[in-house]
Order: structure tokens, then C-alpha cells, then sequence
């Protein structure tokens, strides 16, 4: 085993993945750690290619189940290419978003595919984050966030409250589940006090 730690962050959109996984980026690098920012979908050339495929055009393009050969196609070829290489180098990977998303978004959107994700998942990528942490907060509040930003890529953003309700159930139930990975961490604060309360947990693992 390598001596380095593989991070991910999670959570319905808007809930301050993003911010926080570049805010606790600065705060390890600060201290000497060498750290690797990356995020899915992308993180790699031929998975940031596949991004554009999953988020942008038409909503409809892709059934669920094609979905998640492509969010899993694009997952792999980050590991292969970015997180493996960085864990074995014994680096720390902050990533944003992680399989605990297609579980939630591709697993529970469109039917109950939750066991495909989970069977594709442990033949083509076979690991988990060392920790994850769950940023959860009230879906309403989350979108409000996340529309404010006005990006090309809001595919999922508009399935509306009542999905990213049943998502923010599903990761608080994945997080029941996997108690030692998953760290829930409440995102309805001020940026701050949610940071500092990340970095204590982060700190449990160096
Ligand atoms: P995510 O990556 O989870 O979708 P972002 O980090 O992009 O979320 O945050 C969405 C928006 O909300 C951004 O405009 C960001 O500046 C803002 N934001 C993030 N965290 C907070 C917070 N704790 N309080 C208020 N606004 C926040
Ligand atoms: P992201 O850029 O993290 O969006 P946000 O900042 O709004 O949280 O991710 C883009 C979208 O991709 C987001 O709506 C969630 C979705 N997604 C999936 O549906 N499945 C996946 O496996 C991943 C990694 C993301």
C-alpha cells in the first residue's frame, strides 16, 4: 500500500462542493502537502472529453443505462490516468464528486439502477475514496445556489427539488451505510465554519 490519501466530496449540486474542495486544496497545500484538485466527470483529457458529452446538449441523449457507461468510462480512465498515479506517488487527491454520485444521479434518477452502477463499478474500477465528505444541506437552498451560477453544464441542476431531495436522502442513507468513509458535514453555514469543520475531519486521516 502507498502512504498517500484519496479524497472525495459529495453532495446534491449547489451544496458547496466545489468551493470547499478548493478552500481544504489551499489549506493542505499550505501545510507541505502535495495535493492533487481534480473532479468527475473529467480530471483526465478523454474523461474532461466525456464531460462534455454527459452535460451538455440535449437532456434526453443518453438513456440512464448508457449514461453510466459513460460516467464509469470516463471514471476509469481518471484512475488510470490521474488518481493512481498520484496515490501510488503518495500524494493527497481532492476529488470532486466520485462514484457515490453515478450510485445516486444515474442509480436512482431514472428507475432503480442502483445494482448496475454497483456491478460496473466493481469490474472496471474496484476502490473507493479513502474518506469521503457528504456537504449536505435542504435541496431548495441548494439549487438556489447552484442556478445563481449560470453555467452551460446544468443538466441535472433542472430535474427540479423533488430528485435532488430523493438524492439527498439516498447519500445520507449511503452515508448510514459506509460510516468510516462517508463524513457528513452540514453545508447549511457560512463558508467558514463548514471549512473548519472539514479540515478537523481531514486531519483524522494524515
Ligand atoms: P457545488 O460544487 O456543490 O455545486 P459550489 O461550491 O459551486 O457548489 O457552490 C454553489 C454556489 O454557492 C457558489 O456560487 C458558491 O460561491 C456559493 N456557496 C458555496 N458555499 C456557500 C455557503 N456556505 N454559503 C453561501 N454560499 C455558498
Ligand atoms: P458538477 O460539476 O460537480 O456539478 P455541481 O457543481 O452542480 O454539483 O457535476 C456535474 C453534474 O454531473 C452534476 O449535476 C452531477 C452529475 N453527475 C452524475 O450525474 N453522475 C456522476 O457520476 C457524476 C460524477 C456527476
Amino acid at each position: 500500500m502507498s502512504n498517500g490519501l484519496f479524497i472525495s466530496f459529495e453532495g446534491i449540486d449547489g451544496s458547496g462542493k466545489s468551493t470547499q474542495a478548493k478552500m481544504l486544496v489551499e489549506t493542505l497545500r499550505a501545510e507541505g502537502f502535495d495535493v492533487i484538485h481534480t473532479r468527475e466527470p473529467g480530471g483526465s483529457v478523454g474523461a474532461e472529453e466525456i464531460r462534455a458529452l454527459v452535460l451538455q446538449g440535449d437532456p434526453d441523449r443518453w438513456s440512464a443505462e448508457t449514461e453510466i457507461m459513460l460516467f464509469t468510462a470516463a471514471r476509469r480512465d481518471h484512475m488510470e490516468k490521474t488518481i493512481l498515479p498520484a496515490i501510488e506517488a503518495g500524494k493527497i487527491v481532492v476529488c470532486d464528486r466520485f462514484a457515490d454520485s453515478t450510485r445516486m444521479y444515474q442509480g436512482i434518477s431514472r428507475g432503480d439502477l442502483r445494482a448496475t452502477v454497483d456491478t460496473l463499478h466493481d469490474l472496471m474500477i474496484g476502490r473507493e475514496p479513502d474518506v469521503t465528505i457528504l456537504i449536505d444541506m435542504d435541496p431548495a437552498a441548494g439549487l438556489a445556489r447552484a442556478k445563481s451560477r449560470n453555467t452551460v453544464e446544468e443538466r441535472f441542476e433542472d430535474f427540479g427539488v423533488d430528485l435532488q431531495q430523493q438524492m439527498r436522502d439516498g447519500f445520507l442513507a449511503l452515508a448510514a451505510q459506509y460510516p468510516n468513509r462517508i463524513k457528513t458535514i452540514d453545508g447549511a453555514r457560512d463558508i467558514d465554519s463548514v471549512a473548519a469543520d472539514i479540515t478537523a475531519t481531514i486531519k483524522d486521516h494524515l
